[in-house]
């Protein structure tokens, strides 16, 4: 069977007033409307907002023929795998099923240090697991997952633009994965999805949480994924967190995280040399990830960041703050 992308759009929704309310009534009544009685639906949750929005939305179009599949990757920021379980556990009525995957990806990534070439195992790996997962299941006729707007821009495949990443949830589909697509959110960008998350009333730790990347901190972890690798820039990226947290800044970044940047720099810990690595922040401000200017985060915000990481965190020397827009550069490192 030959995938045909974007199955289930909604129309009407990207010129006029966005009314989020109409939009979750029309995309539950075209989800109805394609998904035929007696079929089952599989979505792919990544814990983001997007791919959750998708499976609040089947939930109410089609309740217990919904399967929910979250592929734990074992590179989300620290604490939110934990996060993702315990809400969707709870408030999705059909099936949800978590997976365990970090080790198998960490085995995948092993001796890979090209950005392209990380998301595009990441990305592969993901389909495979979740096929596995889903033929357990018995028939599935849809795959519905969480494309947005700048994902199908951004991988080259609307409005002629090029390709600038191979983006997660487009790029590395086997054309062989035998579902139809359902992608609710494809003409939306992520205004708007958060205005959808909030009509279908999602927990503010949703709503607010920042748009993550499909292959996870693997790209923001310049050079190898390693299980010690990922910890540390998990750490890294809580402290930053923490504190735009507590500096209870009126707006917050659009985006805002650490990269661990793969390049070492002397420094001096405990009264000797310390060759240790350098740990970047980043902060943007956006309204649809397109373009981004770089977050003017208050000095003192950025010198407790960085005295916390390079305190709390014996490896890292170095704390420096990016500030490139994009373009030229992009969101994320890789
Ligand atoms: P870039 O780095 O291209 O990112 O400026 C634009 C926005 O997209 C997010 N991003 C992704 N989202 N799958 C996603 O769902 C991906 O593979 C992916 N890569 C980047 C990024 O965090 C930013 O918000």
């Amino acid at each position: 069977m030959t995938l045909k992308a974007g199955e289930v759009k909604v129309k009407g929704i990207s010129s006029g007033e966005f009314s989020p309310h109409r939009f979750v009534e029309e995309a539950v009544r075209e989800i109805g409307r394609t998904v035929k009685a007696g079929e089952k639906v599989v979505c792919a949750l990544s814990g983001g907002l997007d791919s959750t929005v998708v499976a609040f939305l089947l939930d109410r179009a089609i309740g217990d023929r919904l399967v929910s599949i979250f592929v734990d990757h074992g590179m989300l920021r620290l604490g939110e795998a934990a996060e993702v379980n315990e809400l969707c556990g709870k408030r999705l009525r059909g099936r949800f099923v978590s997976v365990d995957a970090g080790k198998r990806f960490l085995k995948a990534l092993q001796g890979v240090r090209d950005p392209e070439q990380k998301r595009k195992i990441i990305g592969g790996e993901f389909i495979r697991l979740f096929k596995e997962e889903a033929l357990s299941m018995g028939a599935i006729a849809y795959l519905a997952q969480g494309t947005i707007r700048s994902d199908v821009v951004e991988s080259g495949a609307g409005d002629g633009g090029a390709a600038i990443k191979a983006h997660h949830n487009v790029g590395g589909l086997p054309e062989e994965l035998g579902f139809k697509l359902i992608e609710p959110l494809r003409e939306l960008y992520k205004e708007k999805v958060r205005l959808v998350g909030e009509a279908l009333e999602l927990p503010e730790a949703i709503l607010r949480r920042q748009p993550f990347p499909g292959p996870g901190l693997a790209v923001r972890l310049i050079g190898e994924v390693t299980a010690a690798r990922v910890a540390l820039l998990q750490q890294a990226d809580a402290i930053f967190r923490e504190e735009v947290a507590a500096a209870g800044l009126v707006e917050k970044p659009w985006q805002y995280f650490a990269v661990l940047t793969g390049v070492r720099a002397v420094g001096i810990k405990e009264g000797g040399r310390h060759y240790g690595e350098v740990v970047a922040l980043r902060a943007v401000t956006s309204t649809d990830a397109m373009t981004a200017g770089w977050s003017r985060l208050p000095g003192d915000l950025l010198e407790k960041a960085s005295s916390r990481i390079t305190a709390e965190i014996p490896a890292v020397s170095r704390v420096v703050y990016d500030i490139t827009p994009k373009p030229p550069g992009t969101i994320e490192w890789e």
